[in-house]
């Protein structure tokens, strides 16, 4: 079976692309990381990157300014060069054009610091923690023009403790982060999602535990 192209779309470290890149070095991982692209020229996650004999783009948006349209199809000539079948968005912050969510419709994913639709936005942990919930996590989900929207593939929650900072319980969630996102791309490149409105449903042979990542004890 041949595997899809997959390009990762950072910002900043880039934990959550090397997490990809190790998934993808499995044999039957139905995924390659042919691209890691990055609009900030000084993210560290391209040397990781470099460090993994992964092709890596720079797409720095100040210089195109208000451009948008001119910074997302110098994205797009990136993209094509490199054939890119699917997205990653992770830890990448810029806001995307509809125009451009639109071409890459049901083709590009996003991770979120929460278990969406609960805290959209920043400082998730921060306000997770502040609400009391009891459990929290991350969202694996395809992108649409509304930001941290859009069906969800895959979701990891962890337990919230009372003594937890902002600090501990974002270690708890960026642990669980790790292991959904490989999770999340394998079930999108197998084929084994679709989406109907606004759910992604999942082909009924896939077992639970590839769809979501239930809290450990501790
Ligand atoms: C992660 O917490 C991700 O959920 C959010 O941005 C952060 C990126 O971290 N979208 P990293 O660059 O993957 O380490």
């Amino acid at each position: 079976m041949s595997r899809r192209r997959v390009a990762v779309l950072i910002s900043g470290r880039g934990s959550n692309m090397a997490a990809l890149i190790e998934a993808a070095k499995q044999p039957d991982y139905p995924a390659e990381i042919v691209l890691v692209l990055s609009n900030r020229p000084d993210a560290g996650g391209l040397a990781t990157a470099q460090a993994n004999g992964i092709a890596t783009a720079v797409v720095d948006h100040k210089i195109y300014g208000k451009d948008r349209a001119a910074f997302e199809s110098a994205m797009q000539a990136e993209l094509a060069k490199h054939r890119i079948e699917l997205v990653c968005l992770a830890g990448f912050m810029r806001l995307l054009t509809p125009n451009f969510v639109g071409a890459w419709s049901e083709r590009m994913l996003n991770i979120h610091p929460a278990l969406l639709p609960s805290f959209k936005g920043l400082d998730t942990h921060k306000r997770a923690i502040e609400t009391g919930v009891k459990l929290h996590g991350a969202t694996v989900h395809f992108v649409v023009p509304e930001m941290d929207s859009g069906p969800i593939i895959a979701q990891g929650a962890v337990a919230v403790h009372d003594d937890d900072t902002e600090h501990t319980l974002g270690a708890r969630v960026i642990k669980v982060e790790h292991r959904l996102y490989p999770l999340a791309l394998r079930l999108v490149a197998e084929g084994r999602v679709r989406v109907e409105g606004n759910r992604c449903l999942t082909h009924e042979s896939t077992p639970l535990d590839a769809i979501f990542i239930a809290p450990s004890e501790r």
